[in-house]
């Protein structure tokens, strides 16, 4: 019996040695030690030991019991001593490590650019407001002088969503849902997405227009004029020169188109002024008065100027950009650099 008692404390060393995770070494306790363990075990059969063994096989059996709880408590302290020494490996910092930066987002390039105009007409007295993309072919065209079968129609490619319902390919239907409500004097500034199905190094299906109107007694081509002046200089240069040249658009009469001296050769002609010196840079006009007739507006009370241009182009003028395209792969390498 006593050799027994040898043989387990051999035993239940040599496991507690292999014991590493906690679980081991509480199993450990639990089989030799527990209330059915081993050496409880040993010690409860103590009636079966010969008599003159028995204060010998009881003492054994405490100074295994002893060494044992000894041994796993040392084992446990270990255990938790070595857990944390490893997650003080693990989470050590190296303080001499350059720092990582944190990226931070930017405006794109063309939101700087509508907040800046939208900014300098603020300055003019006029109001940001917005409307629907998708629109009524009434608002968008019908409304604007432009009938159903008028060849003007050509200017614009449409995306159609239904006979009637469109996709704005200008912001201008913003002008004629504002002045059904309120009466004039109006001055407003419509930036917003627009559609047209083009797509090439200068032409994207969706872009950016920002488009302005002015209504009020008097209103005549000098402050259309001046307007427009004061608000290229602003964007491109106080020594940035222009010229108005006499165009079409349904709803204006008359109109004109506003170029600038070309900002990239001074006007010497280059590839992105197509060798003629001068940028396109917006439409504009005195509103028709048949616009007025069809929101009911007196055109002989009243009169006023519209014009439109598009973002993308003033950003790629601005910046240098060559493909209006890139503004929309959201390459980020390309997006950090404005
Ligand atoms: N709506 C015109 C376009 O998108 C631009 C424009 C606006 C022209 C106002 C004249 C006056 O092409």
């Amino acid at each position: 019996m006593i050799a027994d008692i040898q043989q387990l404390e051999k035993a239940a060393l040599a496991e507690l040695e292999n014991a590493r995770a906690e679980d081991s070494i509480l199993a450990v306790r639990t089989k030799y030690l527990g209330r059915k363990g081993l050496l409880t075990g040993l010690l409860r059969n103590i009636s079966q030991v010969p008599i003159d063994e028995k204060p010998l096989f009881g003492k054994r059996c405490n100074e295994v019991k002893e060494i044992l709880e000894t041994k796993i408590d040392e084992a446990l302290q270990l255990q938790t001593q070595g857990e944390k020494e490893e997650s003080l490996a693990r989470e050590k910092i190296d303080v001499t490590l350059p720092g990582r930066g944190i990226r931070s987002g930017r405006i794109h390039p063309v939101i700087q650019i509508r907040r800046e105009i939208c900014d300098i007409f603020a300055s003019f007295g006029f109001s940001v407001v917005e409307g629907p993309e998708v629109e009524l072919d009434y608002y968008n065209f019908e409304a604007l002088n432009i009938p159903k079968d008028h060849p003007a129609r050509d200017m614009q490619d449409t995306f159609y969503i239904e006979d009637n319902i469109v996709l704005r390919t200008h912001t201008s239907p913003v002008q004629v849902r504002i002045m059904e409500k309120v009466k004039p004097p109006v001055r407003i500034l419509c930036p917003g997405r627009v559609y047209r199905p083009d797509s090439d190094v200068s032409h994207t299906p969706m872009f950016h227009q920002i488009e302005g109107l002015l209504v009020d007694k008097g209103v005549s081509f000098a402050d259309l004029k001046g307007i427009l002046t004061a608000f290229l200089k602003k964007v491109f240069g106080d020594d940035t020169t222009l010229r108005f040249r006499p165009s079409f658009f349904p709803f204006t009469e008359p109109s004109a188109e506003v170029d600038i001296r070309c900002v990239i050769c001074q006007g010497k002609g280059c590839r992105v002024c197509g060798q003629s010196g001068w940028l396109e840079i917006l439409g504009s006009g005195m509103v028709d008065p048949a616009v007025f007739q069809n929101v009911g507006y007196d055109a002989e009370v009243y009169s006023g100027f519209a014009f439109g241009l598009g973002l993308e182009r003033i950003a790629m003028l601005k910046y240098g950009i060559t493909d209006i395209r890139l503004l929309f792969e959201n390459d980020i390498r390309f997006l950090k650099q404005f």
